[in-house]
């Protein structure tokens, strides 16, 4: 089994790779951090806890973390999430509390006990990695790998030039980019390609089962603001992806690459920059995704979310 840590901020498609981490047979999820991101920090912890108390998770620590990023103000994706970072179906609330320990400090006492067998999938801004990194670099050499959504090769979400993870948290992003660890970087190319469509959320709803039509409502809300707002005919689901790379790892296709974060551009802070062809000649450092197994992804998703009543 992977042992991972799912640093989030849910967020509709983050909620949506909690339930794949917490019931996939080949994953064994340590605990759940939240981050400001999508929406503040607050409302991430309260929606991981909502999220885990519906589908019954109960045996993984749920941790606040930072509340905004390492050095620019919080900039949240209300736009895209709502209100509440989880707007859509009613979710009641949650019967179950969080650790009172500080989400950066979880993942330092975890990995530092660890054998360094710990993936960590970072699927919000970086800020909690970063702050655990600077914090205890000991970690650094004991974290097995890290499996993140945020970047593009190409375009950006947020601005032109770069993707909401990482323009949210340039900073945090350069810190973890830079830091040795070995990273998986699950860009935009890859989840433009995870959409769900009207025929997944069929397959959602026809099950009849609690989870599967909340995980459906969510996609509603999901596709109407991507469509208000990108154009686009079905969202992506980003975060999902980051942990089915760990699971298996064959569906993604990728290239090991050399990426740096840029942090001072006028117009392109929390761009991904992607050496592509080589032309920096600097070590690769990370395995960027570009394309994904799209029928696998999806029967492993569906299959999952199916194990819940
Ligand atoms: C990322 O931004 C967030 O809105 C999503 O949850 C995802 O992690 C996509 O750019
Ligand atoms: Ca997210």
């Amino acid at each position: 089994k992977h042992r991972i840590i799912l640093d989030c901020d849910p967020g509709h498609d983050d909620a949506i790779a909690l339930l794949l981490a917490a019931h996939h047979p080949a994953i064994d999820l340590l605990a759940i951090t939240t981050v400001a991101g999508n929406q503040s920090v607050e409302k991430t912890a309260l929606n991981a806890l909502k999220i885990c108390s519906l589908a019954n998770i109960r045996h993984v620590p749920i941790a606040k973390g930072m509340d905004r990023p390492l050095l620019r103000p919080a900039r949240y994706a209300e736009n895209i999430h709502g209100a509440s970072g989880l707007d859509g179906p009613h979710i009641p609330d949650p019967d179950l509390a969080l650790t009172s320990q500080h989400a950066v400090d979880l993942i330092i006492d975890l990995v530092m006990a660890s054998a360094g067998d710990i993936t960590l999938v970072p699927t919000g801004p970086l800020t909690n990695i970063a702050a655990a990194m600077r914090r205890e670099p000991e970690i650094i050499p004991r974290i097995k790998a890290i499996s993140l959504m945020g970047g593009a090769i190409g375009l950006g979400n947020t601005t032109p030039a770069a993707e909401f993870n990482i323009w949210c948290d340039p900073e945090a992003a350069a810190i973890v980019f830079g830091s040795g660890c070995p990273i998986t970087m699950v860009p935009l190319e890859v989840t433009h390609q995870a959409l769900a469509t009207e025929d997944i959320v069929q397959r959602l709803r026809a099950s009849g089962r609690t989870i599967a039509s909340v995980v459906a409502d969510l996609l509603v809300f999901f596709a109407e603001t991507y469509r208000n707002v990108f154009g686009f005919s079905s969202p992506p689901v980003h975060d999902p992806c980051a942990v089915a790379a760990v699971i298996d790892p064959t569906i993604l296709r990728s290239h090991q690459m050399h990426v740096e974060i840029e942090t001072v551009g006028q117009w392109t802070a929390g761009r991904t920059i992607c050496d592509v062809y080589g032309q920096l000649g600097m070590a690769a450092n990370v395995q960027v995704g570009y394309a994904l197994d799209v029928p696998r992804f999806w029967e492993m998703l569906i299959t999952t979310l199916l194990t819940y009543d």
